[in-house]
């Protein structure tokens, strides 16, 4: 049987017809993994991870999970085939309490299993089981992120994808956010992550991609690319005019 979790095979995928975002993108996540995808800002990596979760129209390639093709299949179908995608906004509901946020993530678990499933995410996630009566808007934002990645897993996901779950966040909450991650990496669960804050998640991660023009440039060890010189040039100089252009403005 195939190590690979996820297995995306010469992705295209745009919002127009005739204008492809992702542009023959292919990227693998084996069993057990945190692999990290970086790159500039409009690269299309949001719109690469939204496209393996079913959100975007994919005009081109593949997409299977455990060697099953799952390409576009839709988003609801996707909890149900083991990808749990945690959009980077808009993935908690912010009036609802925290219990309430979890017992509607939990859909397509029979409802006799529900109470014991969210008495183990309290286990897992103890500032949520403090919290359980809290509006989920009246959250830290590092305990919002807590709550978005808890209702994604709590149905037992093959595969967790993140769209940047540190964005906006303090550094302290940044390196909550990410050490949460490799937690839950450590109880088997296999992870794709976008993120923004490259050196704290290449060091949490086993592989990286960086993806500039909807196509995966480079890829790597995590812990070796941070000091690799083509990801400077790739992704952290570019990231360095931007800042440039930014003060200069
Ligand atoms: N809903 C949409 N409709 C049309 N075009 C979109 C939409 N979302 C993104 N795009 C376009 O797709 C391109 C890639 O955007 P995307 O958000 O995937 O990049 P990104 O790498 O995630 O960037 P960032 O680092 O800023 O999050 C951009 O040119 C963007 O304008
Ligand atoms: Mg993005």
């Amino acid at each position: 049987m195939s190590q690979k979790v996820l297995d995306v095979r010469d992705l295209e995928a745009g919002y127009e017809p005739g204008v492809p975002i992702v542009r023959g993108a292919s990227i693998t996540v084996d069993q057990g993994e945190i692999v990290v995808v970086l790159g500039p800002n409009g690269a299309g990596k949001s719109s690469l991870i939204k496209a393996i979760a079913g959100l975007v129209p994919i005009t081109g390639g593949t997409v299977l999970l455990d060697g099953k093709n799952i390409t576009a299949s839709p988003a609801h179908i996707m909890v149900r085939l083991g990808l749990a995608f945690v959009p980077q906004t808009e993935n908690i509901f912010p009036l609802m309490s925290v219990e309430d946020n979890l017992r509607v993530a939990c859909g397509i678990l029979r409802p006799r299993e529900v109470p014991a499933r969210i008495e183990e995410m309290y286990a897992a996630f103890p500032d949520l089981a403090r919290q359980r009566r809290t509006a989920a808007g009246n959250l830290s934002g590092g305990q919002r992120q807590m709550l978005a990645v808890a209702r994604a897993l709590i149905v037992h996901p093959k595969v967790l994808v993140l769209d940047e779950p540190s964005a906006g966040l303090s550094p302290k909450f940044v390196a909550m956010v990410l050490e949460m991650l490799a937690g839950i990496r450590k109880s088997g669960v296999t992870i794709l992550l976008v993120e923004q804050n490259a050196k704290a998640a290449l060091a949490i991660g086993d592989r990286a991609y960086v993806l500039v023009e909807g196509k995966e440039r480079h890829q790597g060890v995590a812990s070796e690319l941070w000091n690799d010189p083509v990801v400077a040039e790739l992704y952290l100089g570019q990231r360095r005019l931007d800042l440039g252009q930014g003060s200069a403005a």
